[in-house]
């Protein structure tokens, strides 16, 4: 039977509105994804830019966002991303979206990412 496993990110608090957070499963190595708190509401996306995917979209740790934080940015090419929807209105990749995560968000405001189910 399949099973999903759960993965603790990290509190709530540690993530303010306007704020984006990366992720690494490994020890090293670029995050595999990141989560961003827009407004209170917090949005969770593979660190994989739809224009050269695999490809990690920060200029630096944890900076995923344009300077207003509005839109989410890639600093391969510039492509700038909606945060709610992970679609691309800007950029050499406009149209396509990235790839959204499964998040829980426990009554303790602890945040998990429910991976891929194993079989
Ligand atoms: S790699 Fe992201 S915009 Fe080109």
């Amino acid at each position: 039977m399949a099973k999903s496993d759960r993965r603790r990110l990290c509190h709530l608090e540690q993530i303010a509105p306007g704020q984006s957070l990366g992720f690494r499963k490994e020890s090293t190595g670029p995050d595999d994804i990141f989560l961003v708190n827009d407004g209170g509401n917090i949005y969770g996306y593979k660190n994989s830019c739809p224009h050269w995917p695999g490809s990690t979209m920060p200029v630096r740790k944890n900076r995923y966002l344009d300077s207003e934080s509005s839109h989410i940015v890639c600093s391969g090419h510039g492509a700038l991303f909606e945060i709610s929807s992970g679609l691309c209105i800007k950029g050499p990749c406009t149209g396509l979206r990235l790839t959204p995560v499964s998040l829980e968000i426990t009554e303790m405001k602890e945040i998990f990412l429910l991976e891929e189910p194993h079989p």
